[in-house]
């Protein structure tokens, strides 16, 4: 019998993977739209997203409103068998509502109102924006709440994307009532935010601004707590539109998030909405575009704990906004896209379906190129939504992760504000290296947040974890006491939630886990390292970016500095340690002090993963369990390998055993028989 945790809830499993992308027939005239329909059912389109930007056509003075031409387009679409994921279309306030109320506008740090005419262009804290945005809503949902075709809402677009934080007086009243309700009382604050610092003391709320542009570096936790407050007024408006809908519609809510976006706390947005989605725009001139992808798709599944997620957007192949907008190369979207289906999703969707003739993305690739149906990327995307029919059984199996890489925004916030050692210590860079170690060693990982439940995962990996509350670090403690392994790196447990430096020593309230005490630190300049040897091999490895004078309390030391390599500017300890290891309880707690290079990297993951770790499998093969299939994705060149059992290629219908070889992004979904 397969525990519950393996098979999926609803509400997204329907009878396949959804397919399909963006839609905007606001732009087209109607005998496009009759081209648009035939193409899809020819490329198996099953769903849409319709009406995203869509407020000033259906909405075009204040209180009229225009349905007539969406009632058309979705029964279009239904007649030919493609469903609805509509928009509440409130992602851009039409002019007529910024010509009502200016201060629907928002306000940047140094105080200057953005202006009408890109998208975007409001104040999440606005009342005036928020009023017109739920009448809009109220309306759409109530014409379409019982429309057949209707599968699901899309509640705005990628919610903070170019304005996450706004500085206007709208927002310093709400940060105002935010901060009451945080503290309670105005010497709390004091207290908090550490005020008694550069005479900052507060006599009462309506002294407190948000952090705009002063004459030098604001305070630190009045900063943090800026970031918190505006990933939660954005919440404000998604939890807004939910329930809106929720009163009228029983279909599954969504709205899409950006991965790792530093303005929403995708964290602390769970239990909004009833499914995540995701948009994944990698650059294909990145090195490893498929572990930049795998990276946000493991992150999405982990913010919908573990169930099927949708991948909202992606290119087709090049975007626009980048300086060089590459393409994807032939047959590599189609493996993205499996790599997105293997860790979890049961939707494929991009942006957009029919390419803009007009407008600021008239360059974005779309389903549908300017070339019309012959052409490369069309023919890539109906194979796609072919081969996407014959993973129907897939939507119910879950992906199960043994390690997990600790995320915390709290930490991404406070780790980059200002006035540190360095600011060559990159949060996502930590991360992403970690990752690609994970991935490098064939180990599929899940994020989690400091209030997750640790005790499933064999073990963790929780690099620069700069800000570390008593709590996390109590919880860390007995995961490790319980048998678990923990991996962490230099300038962790340094602050609280506060950003105050717990004193004693660094790692703070981490110290006794690690069995370390971080007496100093210095950071490097670019270019320079120092050297350091692992256990008794005479290999000499490099350190960069930072480099600390460690003692080892009760940790036993894996790796020890030989030199430095700028003796006059590095106040390190040539006999400090560089690696640790520290038994605590039944578990074990590694500490690394400085930035590695990735083979070294990889060994200290591999120390951590103990037997788990296999070492370096090819790393362009991506090979990921999802429930009782095995997705193996090449992102590299020609390869053969073995299989150990026999299996059935679900894209293909073909057994194979032993010999497999596999060309550039060949893809296989594998089941026993
Ligand atoms: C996303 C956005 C889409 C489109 C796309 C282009 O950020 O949601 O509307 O602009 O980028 O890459
Ligand atoms: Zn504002």
């Amino acid at each position: 019998m397969e525990s519950s945790k393996s098979r999926v809830k609803d509400p997204l499993v329907n009878d396949g993977i959804f397919f399909g992308g963006d839609y905007n027939p606001e732009q087209w005239d109607r005998e496009t739209w009759l081209e648009d329909v035939e193409l899809m059912a020819r490329a198996r389109v099953n769903l849409v997203s319709v009406g995203i930007f869509s407020w000033s056509r259906l909405e075009p003075e204040e209180g009229r409103f225009d349905f007539a031409w969406l009632d058309e387009v979705l029964q279009l679409l239904y007649d030919r068998g493609v469903y609805v994921d509509l928009a509440t279309a409130t992602a851009s306030p039409p002019a007529w509502l910024i010509k009502k109320d200016p201060t629907v506008l928002p306000v940047d740090h140094e105080g200057r109102r953005l202006s009408f005419g890109a998208r975007q262009s409001y104040c999440p804290n606005s009342q005036s924006f928020r009023s017109a945005a739920s009448s809009l809503v109220e309306r759409l949902v109530d014409r379409y709440s019982d429309f057949p075709g209707l599968k699901m809402w899309h509640v705005s677009n990628e919610y903070g994307c170019h304005v996450s934080r706004c500085y206007c007086e709208n927002c310093e009243a709400k940060f105002r009532s935010w901060l009451l309700k945080r503290y309670g009382s105005i010497d709390l604050l004091n207290h908090a935010w550490g005020s008694a610092f550069w005479s900052q003391l507060y006599g009462n709320f309506d002294e407190v601004n948000p952090p705009r542009i002063a004459p030098t570096f604001a305070n630190p936790t009045q900063q943090l707590d800026y970031y918190r407050f505006a990933s939660d007024s954005i919440r404000e408006l998604y939890e807004m539109e939910s329930e809106i809908i929720r009163r009228r519609s029983s279909k599954p809510i969504t709205t899409n998030y950006m991965g790792f976006f530093k303005g929403v706390d995708q964290f602390a947005w769970r239990g909004v909405g009833d499914f995540v989605s995701f948009d994944s725009y990698p650059d294909p001139h990145a090195g490893e575009v498929h572990v930049d992808c795998a990276a946000g798709y493991d992150l999405t599944r982990s913010v919908a704990e573990g169930e099927p997620w949708i991948l909202m957007e992606q290119a087709p192949s090049a975007v626009n906004w980048r300086g060089i907008n590459g393409v994807k190369k032939p047959g590599q979207m189609r493996a993205l896209s499996m790599s997105a289906v293997a860790r979890g999703a049961n939707g494929v969707m991009f942006f957009q379906w029919r390419a803009a003739k007009a407008g600021a993305e008239k360059f974005h690739s779309a389903m549908l190129p300017h070339t019309g149906p012959d052409s490369r990327i069309y023919r890539e995307v109906t194979q796609l939504g072919e081969d996407l029919t014959k993973l129907s059984s897939v939507v119910r199996a879950k992906v199960n992760a043994e390690v997990a890489i600790v995320f915390d925004w709290n930490n991404w916030w406070a780790i980059e504000l200002d006035s540190h050692p360095t600011d060559h210590v990159l949060y996502l860079l930590a991360i992403r290296k970690f990752y690609g170690s994970l991935q490098r060693l064939g180990v599929t990982c899940d994020f989690v947040s400091p209030s997750d439940d640790l005790s499933s995962y064999k073990a963790i990996v929780a690099p620069n974890l700069y800000l570390c509350s008593h709590d996390f670090a109590e919880r860390i403690a007995r995961y490790v006491e319980g048998g678990g392994s923990v991996l962490g790196t230099y300038f962790s447990g340094i602050v609280d939630e506060n950003d105050h430096i717990v004193l004693g020593g660094y790692p703070g309230y981490l110290r006794d886990v690690f069995g370390v005490v971080v007496e100093e630190f210095s950071p490097l300049r670019p270019g320079e390292s120092f050297e350091f040897t692992f256990a008794n091999n005479p290999v000499v490895r490099r350190g960069t970016i930072w480099s600390e004078i460690v003692r080892a309390t009760t940790a036993s030391v894996l790796a020890k500095a030989v030199q430095l390599g700028d003796v006059e500017s590095i106040p390190g300890d040539p006999t400090s340690g560089v690696l640790f290891e520290n038994q605590f309880g039944n578990g074990r707690a590694l500490y690394l002090s400085t930035e590695v290079e990735d083979d070294f990297l990889d060994l200290v993951v591999q120390r951590l993963l103990g037997e788990g770790g296999d070492g370096v499998t090819n790393e362009n093969v991506e090979v990921v369990q999802r429930g009782e299939f095995t997705f193996v994705i090449n992102h590299g060149g020609h390869v053969e390998f073995s299989l150990n059992r026999r299996c059935r290629d679900l894209l293909s219908g073909m057994e194979l055993a032993e010999g497999v070889s596999l060309k550039p992004y060949d893809v296989l979904v594998l089941e026993d028989v």
